[in-house]
């Protein structure tokens, strides 16, 4: 028997016979998605249906948003059915205007941004907020970023960014969540949480995009945009999983990555966009390119035009190309010549489709275009505050010398460095429509929380000295308690296309900040920086550190909080810091080699010039208090295959202050078919513990925990002896062996 909603469906191919009252009884709000998808697709002409296929940014000029005159007029043609970078709801209007009055087929535009840590409100750096290992402040940022921005105009976020780098040089690891895969995956999930809300349709949820897809992460060197080659094994382990979570989480759209894939540029590359992406793990959405990656498949060398390119990728499964105007010029003609099916072409539309009606923008093409919630919503007092809390989670402590923090409100500070007051650098890079006037300088900061002086001289600039910086900084020095010195990047040497060679601080900075050492006064360091950096000097020399990113809009205060210990600092790392860039790649989930390191034996995997461990290990932080831990305690040494095994373990807070804990789980597979890593993190927890209290904590882990690629590329378990560690960072843990049965 077929259904009246099949038949339905089916009459809708014969259009040339009931076009006219197919098409008036299907546009019915009332009817069901698919319907209405296929009713309009069935109206389309090719050229409108690529247009749903394009994707055009729009500019900012000195006055606000700007359009070419070009994209207008593809615009009212059907040419161009989306649009990024255009926000602020006055131009978003106009353009959708154009699109739903000036149209044949009057279809809405959808309008992506960078919304990659706030919008107006600038939260943390994303690596920052992984500093946190808190997935519910995490969401709330994303939530944050998508209720401000969809009140801008957008309904779509290029966001999150889940690639998984272990390479600090690459300037991007600064949008992502770091090194380890679980700890990625658990975030990925949290943001695609936080940007679509509740339900795609809600005024204030955006689309999801997940990106880079795959493995942008892992350039050779760490070059931007650079080749991507793995066994399929480490892929499979490592770096696909964030994407995966992502996707299972419900995030509505895909990017594409910039790099080839195994030899295939991701943007052409079936296996990934079609075989994994849709059929693995049944992703409906649509796929959009990276920044012109269709047309820069040509420079890869694995297609010799635009043309063919184009071919190659819509054929592999990507739906929108960004900028590149490939499928807008050629696609058409493609599909005459036979070189791409109008089935394919049809598919890509109606994923597109699909998500423009479940936004709802057929019923309302400006519901995102509200100047009473573009008013009060961005930068309101609530998102500053969440912002504020946020910020101060992210921070991590990774030295205190004699406790030297927190300051005491009555110590004089002698504020140095050219971050101490500076405002233009803490949103970060990807910031935006952030605005750095509304930032909290350090020193704002720290002046709003003390009565005692805050003395205040730069000491250098970012690269170069300072006509007598230095001698100030050194008296302002002799006159203080603390030295307090704001260092680091600047924003824009992290993010795209900002890859470093050398990770270390600027040397004039560093020098400045073992010069003021010199004067025997505690120097407390607050670094800023999207990356990991190598400072072995400050490490060995300041009295404290405190890594601190770019924390965005509440940095100040956030930092002030922490300084002053009105907020214990609870941040870890997410990404291994190395001594040296020589160390790079260096993460702390490596396998163990026939010949694992050993300082007194020259023939092992080692340098001769460097010891191998990090300068601070992943998931290392320091808090104002300590933690003590029992051993973990498994509910059976002896588990069955299939079976949860449980592991408790008891944390104390030992200090006179109340503070939160990382607990973090790591497993080993002492033996494989294949190598296993040393150590992989599994779970974690977060808890606060008053001053002298103790909790016990239950960590679960299943099959599914347990199991990864084995010799023949199946997933799963092998039973045999696991070791499992618990600890507050991945260098210092406390280990028990478990021994799985069949
Ligand atoms: C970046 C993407 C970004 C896109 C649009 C590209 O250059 O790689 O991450 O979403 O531009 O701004």
């Amino acid at each position: 028997m077929i259904t009246y909603r099949q038949l339905f469906i089916f009459l809708l191919f014969f259009k040339g016979l009931f076009a006219g009252e197919v098409s008036a009884q299907i546009y019915r709000p009332s009817a069901a998605i698919e319907e209405r998808v296929l009713s309009l697709l069935d109206d389309m002409t090719l050229e409108e249906k690529i247009g749903q296929l394009t994707l055009y940014t729009t500019d900012w000029g000195a006055t606000g948003p700007t359009i070419r005159e070009g994209y207008k007029n593809d615009i009212r043609s059907g040419a161009c059915g989306n649009l990024f970078n255009s926000h602020t709801v006055g131009f978003v209007r106009e353009l959708q205007r154009i699109a739903v009055e000036e149209t044949r087929l009057k279809i809405p535009l959808l309008f992506g941004f960078d919304v990659i840590h706030g919008y107006k409100t600038i939260f943390p750096i994303p690596l920052g907020e992984a500093a946190s290992w808190d997935l519910a402040a995490i969401e709330k940022s994303a939530r944050v970023g998508a209720t401000e921005a969809s009140a801008a105009g957008l309904n779509w976020t290029f966001a999150p960014m889940v690639d998984i780098s272990r390479d600090p040089r690459w300037g991007r690891v600064m949008e992502g969540a770091g090194e380890d895969t679980y700890l990625g995956c658990r975030i990925a999930e949290a943001r695609v949480r936080g940007i679509q809300g509740p339900k795609i349709g809600n005024t204030d949820a955006m689309l999801a995009c997940v990106k880079h897809y795959a493995a942008y992460g892992a350039p050779l060197a760490g070059r931007d945009y650079n080749t991507v080659d793995m066994s399929e094994r480490f892929f499979r382990e490592y770096y696909l999983p964030p994407y995966e979570a992502a996707v299972r989480a419900g995030a509505a759209t895909v990017m594409t990555s910039f790099n080839d894939y195994d030899g295939v540029p991701a943007t052409g590359n079936k296996y990934l966009m079609t075989d994994i992406l849709r059929k693995e793990w049944g992703f409906r959405g649509f796929v959009v390119t990276d920044y012109t990656s269709i047309n820069e498949m040509v420079n890869h060398g694995v297609i010799a035009n635009e043309k063919e390119a184009g071919e190659l990728a819509l054929n592999a499964g990507v739906d929108m190309d960004m900028q590149g105007a490939v499928y807008q010029r050629f696609l058409a003609q493609s599909v005459r010549e036979g070189k791409v099916s109008e089935i394919l072409v049809d598919e890509a539309v109606r994923r597109v489709l699909r998500l423009k009606f479940e936004l709802g923008l057929f019923e309302n093409p400006y519901k995102f275009c509200d100047e009473t919630r573009e008013k009060t919503e961005l930068l309101s007092a609530p998102h500053r505050t969440a912002a504020r809390e946020v910020s101060r989670k992210s921070i991590v402590l990774l030295k205190n010398e004699k406790n030297v923090l927190p300051l005491k409100k009555t110590a004089k500070i002698a504020l140095v460095g050219p971050l101490a007051d500076n405002k233009t650098e803490l949103i970060g890079n990807w910031n935006g429509a952030g605005n750095s006037n509304d930032c909290i300088s350090v020193l704002e900061g720290l002046r709003a929380q003390t009565k005692a002086e805050v003395l205040f001289e730069s000491g250098c600039e970012f690269f170069v000295a300072k006509n007598g910086g230095l001698e100030a900084a050194r008296a302002l020095a002799q006159q203080a308690d603390v030295v307090v010195a704001v260092v680091g990047e600047q924003a824009m040497m992290s993010g795209e296309a900002a890859a470093r060679a050398d990770i270390s601080l600027p040397a004039v900075q560093e020098d400045m900040v073992l010069e003021l050492i010199k004067t025997g006064k505690p120097v407390i360091v607050i670094l800023m920086n999207g990356r990991p950096l190598a400072l072995p000097k400050i490490a060995e020399n300041a009295a404290a550190i405190l890594e601190t990113w770019w924390l965005g809009t509440e940095a100040g205060n956030a930092i002030a909080d922490v300084v002053y210990g009105d907020y214990n600092p609870s941040g870890k790392l997410p990404m291994t810091f190395p001594r040296s860039v020589g160390q790079v790649p260096v993460f702390y989930n490596e396998r163990n080699t026939g010949r694992p390191y050993d300082p007194n034996s020259k023939w092992t995997s080692r340098y001769i010039d460097s010891p191998n461990s990090p300068q601070w290990p992943f998931g290392f932080g320091l808090s104002y208090t300590t933690f003590g831990y029992t051993e973990p305690k498994p509910d059976k040494a002896v588990f069955k295959k299939g079976e949860t095994l449980q592991i408790a373990v008891t944390v104390s807070n030992t200090g006179s202050v109340d503070g939160e804990e990382v607990v973090q789980l790591y497993v080993r597979d002492l033996v494989g078919s294949v190598t296993r890593p040393v150590k992989e993190l599994k779970g974690f927890q977060k808890v606060l513990l008053r001053a002298g209290e103790s909790k016990k904590l239950t960590f679960k882990l299943n099959e599914h925990d347990l199991s990864f690629f084995r010799r023949d590329m199946t997933f799963g378990v092998e039973p045999g002896e696991y070791e499992i560690m618990v600890g507050g960072n991945s260098g210092d843990l406390k280990r028990v062996k478990v021994r799985m049965t069949e």
